[in-house]
């Protein structure tokens, strides 16, 4: 039997009615907030995501599902949406008319990373972000949407954390600090800090190794380093939040996986997922679209990992699949066929109804009728066909009441509407 690739999952029927609720209330929140949908596509030349991402990140390093084609062109299945929107902004020039755009996608993401609990090599994500806003109202009102979002699904125990990276006059004085700092600790490093310390700092201080964490105890906090404009950027995002009754905590210690980033960065994190803490991850990255061949133009996202989500709230939100509201049972052929044409008149009118496709007794009918839900049974046979009735059955409340077969299509579409 051929089994579907390690890493990549499917959503089974059972779990697509969550899927579902959590997509419509992010649709209705970012509707609200001014947000609209763009589609891009799955795949794209290599080239946008190493130099969007950045060569050496350990995405564009080691995740990335890339391919040559039949002519030769190098190509690579998404691992995040952002660099596809920028590259869609650029290309259609979404910012003709007005640099502000305000744009959400959702779909899968394709990253090559060790499978465990909350971490797929196919997973979703639920990507937001704001182009032509400079100012610090937008950051605060990423993070605040992200946490109505949340509040919305009822997910507790989640936190947003919060760190500013600076921008191109200070980081460079931060990095060489760091530089310093870790030349010291250099022994004491795990093999692929030792290498990312001279290319990327930086992600040094987000490594997990327990020695790593020990030996940057005490590294430079990036937020000391940050100039009088970064300074008060961050200052003002920070007020907001507080106004806006954001929870949020400075974690001078959060520094991203994607070289994009420039100011405000945050993470919802969570203790409900093992190791895979983050929910949801973003920031602003006010030098991509230019680094991308448009005009200069800030931006901040984030996307939600949609998985992860599903995953919290799997843990206690039961979202109901829908119920028939009527089951036919029908007993023998010539009810059968009425009956398909009434379930259809019924489908066509909106109204969910079930049959019995097989030839099953009346019991067994009723049976499935109940495992399913339906409101409502309506029981046809020979001697029902034959008289022009039929009895229509309350599940609920087990009251019967007779309805008369001719035009039955039209009354049941009256009784049932919902
Ligand atoms: P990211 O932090 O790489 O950011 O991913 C965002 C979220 O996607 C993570 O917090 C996590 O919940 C989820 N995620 C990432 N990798 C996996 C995986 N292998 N399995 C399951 N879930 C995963 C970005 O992708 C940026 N593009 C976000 C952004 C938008 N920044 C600005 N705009």
């Amino acid at each position: 039997m051929i089994q579907l690739i390690r890493g990549f999952k499917d959503i089974l029927p059972a779990e697509v009615a969550l899927w579902q609720h959590i997509e419509r209330t992010a649709v209705a929140l970012f509707a609200a907030f001014g947000f609209d949908e763009i589609r891009v596509p799955i795949m794209e030349k290599t080239e946008l995501f190493a130099r969007g991402i950045g060569e050496d990140t350990d995405i564009v390093e080691k995740e990335m599902y890339t391919l040559e084609d039949r002519g030769g062109e190098r190509l690579t299945l998404r691992p995040e949406a952002t660099a596809s929107i920028v590259r869609a902004y650029i290309q259609h020039k979404l910012y003709a008319d007005d640099p502000l755009r305000k744009l959400y996608t959702i779909g899968p993401m394709f990253r090559r990373e060790r499978p465990q609990k909350g971490r797929y090599r196919q997973f979703y994500q639920i990507d937001v972000e704001a182009f032509g806003m400079a100012g610090p109202y937008i950051d605060a009102q990423m993070i605040h949407m992200l946490h109505l979002f949340f509040q919305r699904l009822g997910v507790s125990r989640s936190l947003a954390h919060l760190n500013s990276l600076g921008c191109p006059v200070c980081r460079p004085r931060f990095r060489e600090a760091l530089s310093g700092l870790l030349a010291q600790v250099e022994e004491k490093l795990c093999a692929d800090c030792r290498r990312r310390q001279a290319r990327n700092p930086l992600r040094v201080l987000d490594c997990k190794v327990p020695t790593c964490r020990e030996a940057v105890a005490d590294a430079p906090a990036i937020v000391d380093y940050l100039c009088d404009d970064c300074r008060q950027h961050f200052n003002s995002v920070t007020e907001s939040l507080a106004r806006l009754g954001v929870p949020f905590e400075l974690n001078k210690r959060l520094v991203r996986g994607l070289d994009y980033y420039t100011r405000t960065t945050f993470e919802i994190q969570t203790d409900l997922l093992g190791a895979q803490s983050a929910v949801a991850g973003g920031g602003r990255y006010d030098g991509l679209v230019e680094t991308l061949g448009g005009p200069a133009t800030p931006a901040i996202g984030f996307a939600v990992g949609f998985d992860r989500l599903v995953e919290i709230l799997g843990q206690r939100l039961k979202v109901e699949a829908p119920k028939p509201a009527l089951f036919i049972a029908a007993l023998g052929e010539k009810a059968r066929r009425e009956a398909f044409y009434w379930c259809a008149a019924l489908a066509a009118a909106g109204i969910y109804v079930e049959m019995e496709h097989g030839d099953k007794s009346l019991k067994a009918q009723m049976k499935r009728a109940d495992r399913l839900g339906a409101a409502r049974v309506l029981i046809v046979g020979e001697a029902e066909l034959a008289s022009g009735k039929a009895n229509l059955r309350d599940m609920a409340t087990k009251a019967q009441s007779e309805i008369a077969l001719d035009g039955v299509a039209e009354k049941l579409e009256q009784t049932l509407k919902p």
